[in-house]
C-alpha cells in the first residue's frame, strides 16, 4: 500500500511538471494577443468541447468529408492567419472562452497526438455535420456524431485514470467545464430532408422531444464520467443563414419562420429538460446559453455593433452568397469584421466574440440560464 501510495505521488509530481511545460510551450505556440493573454491562474481544469461545426476546432480535417474548413480564406483573421478547420474567418466561441478560463486554445481530438499531455488542459471533440442522431450530416461524408464523440471523451478519461489514478483524474474532469454545441445538423442535415420520410412519421414537437431528451440522456452519461461543469448553448437562428434566405427565396433578408420555429422549440425543450436535470443532479452545475436570443439581439442591433452588412455572407456564391459555399479565397468580401455571417452557414469571428461575452458575463445581454459561466467558474459548487 504504502509503495503504491509513493509511486502514485511521484507519478502526480511528473504530471503536474509535464503540465506546466506543456502551458509554457502551448501559450509560446499560439501567441493570444496581450489583452486576451491566458491569466497565471485557470479558472478551470480544463475545457473539453462536443459539437458540430459551430466549435469544430480541425476535427474534420482528418475525415472524408465535403465539410471541412481546412482551406483558405477560412482562418484569414485567426490568431495565425492560417485555417486550422475552424468554420469562420478567425476564432470560434470556444477560443474566446478558454482565455477567459485561463487555457490555451484546445486541440481537436484528431489533431493532437494523444498523449496526456496534449489533452490536460481539455480536447475539441467537435465534428462538422455532427448532429444528435447518428446519421444526422452522413450526406457530407464521415463526421463524429455526439454519443460517438462521448465514447471519445470516455476514452481520453481511460488514459487519465491510467496515467494518474482514478482519484486525481475524477477530480481533474469534477473541475474541468463542458461546452455543447449540437442539434442544428439534426434539422438541416435530417429532418428538412426528409431523411427515412421523418416528417410524415414526426411532427415538429415530437422531433424535438426526441432530441432534447437523447441530449438530455447523453449529458447523464456523462455525469456519470465525473461531469459536473456543463453549457448547453441552444441552437442559432439557422433560419437567417444566407444559405436558407437564398434556399427559400427570401425577398428582402426576412428570415424563413419555418425553421426558426425549430430553433427556438428545441432551445424550449432544451432548457426546461436541463431545468429539470439540474434538480435531479444537485453537486452539478448545468447551464442553459440560448445562442437564439443572442444571435437575434445582434440581428436586431446590428448598427450598435458595428455591422452594416447583415444578410449576405462574406464568402459564397449566388444570392445572399448562401448558394455556393466558400471555396476560395476569390469568393470572400474584404473585410469581414462588418458583416454577421462570414459563410452560407456560419457566423464571423465578430459575432462569435459577442457571443462568447455573453456566456461569459452577459457582456451584451443576458443568454445563460440560471447563471453565465464566469459565476460557474467563480462562485458556484
Ligand atoms: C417526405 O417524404 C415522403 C416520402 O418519403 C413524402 O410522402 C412526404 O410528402 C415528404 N414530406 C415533405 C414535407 O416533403
Ligand atoms: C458598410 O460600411 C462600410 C464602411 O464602414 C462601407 O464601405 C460599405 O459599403 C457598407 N456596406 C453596406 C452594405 O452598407
Ligand atoms: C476591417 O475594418 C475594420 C473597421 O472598419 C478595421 O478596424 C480593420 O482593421 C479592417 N481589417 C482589415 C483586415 O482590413
Amino acid at each position: 500500500m504504502v509503495t503504491r501510495q509513493k509511486m502514485k505521488t511521484s507519478v502526480s509530481v511528473v504530471v503536474y511538471l509535464l503540465l506546466c511545460t506543456v502551458i509554457l510551450s502551448v501559450s509560446e505556440s499560439q501567441k493570444p494577443s496581450p489583452s486576451n493573454a491566458p491569466s497565471s491562474l485557470p479558472l478551470a481544469a480544463a475545457l473539453f468541447v462536443i459539437g458540430d461545426s459551430s466549435v469544430d476546432s480541425g476535427t474534420n480535417n482528418f475525415l472524408g468529408t465535403l465539410a471541412r474548413a481546412d482551406h483558405l480564406p477560412y482562418g484569414r483573421d485567426f490568431d495565425t492567419h492560417q485555417p486550422t478547420g475552424r468554420f469562420s474567418n478567425g476564432r470560434i466561441p470556444v477560443d474566446f472562452l478558454a482565455l477567459r478560463l485561463g487555457l490555451p486554445f484546445v486541440p481537436s481530438y484528431l489533431g493532437q497526438a494523444g498523449t496526456v499531455e496534449d489533452m490536460i488542459e481539455g480536447v475539441n471533440y467537435a465534428s462538422a455535420g455532427a448532429g444528435i442522431i447518428l446519421s444526422s450530416g452522413s450526406e457530407l461524408g464521415q463526421h463524429i456524431s455526439l454519443t460517438q464523440q462521448i465514447q471519445q471523451f470516455a476514452d481520453t478519461l481511460q488514459l487519465f485514470i491510467l496515467s494518474m489514478g482514478q482519484d486525481a483524474a475524477n477530480t481533474l474532469i469534477s473541475k474541468s467545464v463542458f461546452y455543447i454545441s449540437i442539434g442544428i445538423n439534426d434539422y438541416i442535415h435530417y429532418y428538412l430532408l426528409n431523411v427515412s420520410n421523418v416528417d410524415n412519421l414526426y411532427l415538429p414537437w415530437h422531433f424535438n422531444s426526441f432530441l432534447a431528451s437523447s441530449l438530455t440522456q447523453e449529458i447523464k452519461n456523462l455525469y456519470n464520467l465525473n461531469v459536473r461543469k456543463v453549457v448547453i448553448t441552444g441552437l442559432a437562428p439557422i433560419g437567417c443563414a444566407p444559405h436558407y434566405l437564398w434556399q427559400y427565396g427570401s425577398g428582402n433578408g426576412e428570415c424563413v419562420e419555418q425553421i426558426n420555429n425549430m430553433a427556438v422549440e428545441f432551445n424550449f425543450l432544451t432548457r426546461y429538460m436541463v431545468e429539470n436535470l439540474a434538480e435531479e443532479l444537485p453537486d452539478a452545475n448545468i447551464i442553459f446559453c440560448d445562442v437564439f436570443e443572442g444571435s437575434m439581439d445582434i440581428l436586431k442591433n446590428h448598427e450598435r455593433y458595428g455591422f452594416n452588412v447583415t444578410t449576405e455572407a462574406c464568402c459564397g456564391m449566388g444570392k445572399y452568397k448562401g448558394w455556393i459555399m466558400c471555396l476560395s479565397p476569390e469568393m470572400a468580401c474584404r473585410n469581414a469584421s462588418n458583416h454577421i455571417w462570414w459563410d452560407q452557414f456560419h457566423p464571423t469571428d465578430a459575432v462569435n466574440a459577442i457571443l462568447a461575452d455573453n456566456i461569459w458575463n452577459s457582456r451584451h445581454t443576458k443568454m445563460c440560464y440560471p447563471m453565465n459561466l464566469e459565476d460557474m467558474v467563480t462562485q458556484a459548487k
